[in-house]
């Protein structure tokens, strides 16, 4: 028996930022499992700034959507029929799968759900990738340590709030930056920084600068950079000797708007300042989930790490709430509802 499902399909590649015409919706037929696949129903879909990168034909580090392809994201799905004898009908998973109301995927590529351990779409935040992204960057990519002082940009995304919670945990002077005053004030009341700077409403990166240098008057030993552009060039002016940046991300550069300023200025620093630079992809570190959730999980059971979430409802939702997503207008994780869950 086949199953009749909608996916959203890239329909052209954008220029600068995706707009609907990039996006298209369309009814599919998938196939009842072959052996080692599983037939799912998509509960929660994750919104995430990569997928820009993915809709370019430029090269990076994973391959570009084909026109005409699904998009894909980060679901949690419930497994509706099995030709695995690991899942059965009834099972949670999370995994890669299409933007889509039913997947066909391969069971050794998802994972399942532990039950009861938080709500469902936590694992496609603060227990899941951006989770994972914002504890390796902390730890793994910037050795964070104790007394040190941290900025951490796009501080109330799904990334830089955990990452901003931690560092706060750890014992570490945090200087959020964030757009609007609403998120800067979320930024200290929930997510633990000390201070938090609103990069809109700064009008150059010299005046965001001189806000860092007042927050943080013994210079900036760690930068989690989640954004690139202005935030960016305000921030290596202030970083101490041996600073190191943790580069995870540079939104602010996705969709060819705020080109990247001029490199010398910025290189001459990397020399004086003796700057550790390492750009970092979460999924090389996969092999240290164990110890991000040994940490982490405990800490969201008892409550004690914050997070938000913005949720779009249904499938059709999707690509204006990730056009949403690119202009800052999510708080917190972006995830699009597509089923209820499993009752
Ligand atoms: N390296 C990896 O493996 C990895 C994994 C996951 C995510 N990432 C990266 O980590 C970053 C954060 O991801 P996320 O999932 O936590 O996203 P997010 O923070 O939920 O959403 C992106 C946020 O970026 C900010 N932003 C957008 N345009 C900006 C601009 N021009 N200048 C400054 N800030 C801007 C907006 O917040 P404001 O309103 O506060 O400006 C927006 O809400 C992204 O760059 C993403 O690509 C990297």
């Amino acid at each position: 028996m086949t199953q009749q499902t909608r996916q959203i399909v890239l329909a052209s590649r954008p220029e600068a930022e995706p707009g609907p015409e990039n996006f298209r919706l369309e009814p599919t037929t998938l196939a009842d499992p072959g052996p080692g696949e599983v037939l799912v129903r998509v509960i929660w879909m994750s919104l995430d700034p990569y997928m820009r990168g993915r809709m370019s034909a430029a090269k990076s580090y994973v391959p570009p959507i084909e026109i005409d392809a699904p998009m894909n994201a980060g679901c949690v799905a419930e497994v509706i029929s099995s030709g695995d004898p690991s899942l059965a009908p009834g099972d949670v998973v999370y995994g890669l799968m299409p933007w889509a109301e039913h997947a066909l995927v391969p069971a050794r590529e998802v994972k399942r759900v532990e039950p009861g351990a938080a709500p469902l779409a936590a694992w496609l935040g603060v227990l899941g990738m951006p989770g994972m992204t914002a504890w390796t960057g902390l730890n793994r990519i910037a050795a964070a340590q104790p007394g040190e002082t941290i900025v951490v940009s796009a501080a109330t995304g799904a990334v830089g709030s955990l990452a901003a919670q931690l560092a706060r945990r750890k014992g570490m002077r945090v200087i959020g930056v964030a757009g609007g005053a609403a998120k800067c004030a979320r930024a200290v009341q929930e997510y633990g920084c000390h201070v938090c700077l609103d990069h809109r409403a700064a009008p150059d990166a010299r005046t965001l600068s001189d806000q860092i240098k007042a927050a943080a008057p013994d210079g900036v030993d760690v930068y989690f950079e989640n954004v690139g552009g202005k935030t960016l060039e305000a921030v290596i002016p202030r970083m101490n000797v041996h600073g190191r940046i943790a580069v995870c991300g540079t939104i602010a550069w996705y969709s060819g708007v705020d080109n990247p300023p001029p490199l010398p200025p910025v290189w001459r620093t990397v020399l004086t300042r003796r700057l550790r630079i390492e750009g970092f992809i979460v999924f090389d570190h996969y092999a240290h989930t164990p110890e991000f959730l040994a940490e982490v999980q405990p800490l969201v059971a008892a409550g004690q790490i914050k997070w938000r979430e913005t949720i779009a409802d249904g499938l059709d939702a999707a690509p204006a709430a990730f056009m949403g997503l690119l202009q800052g207008k999510n708080d917190g994780k972006q995830l699009v509802r597509i089923g209820a869950d499993p009752g």
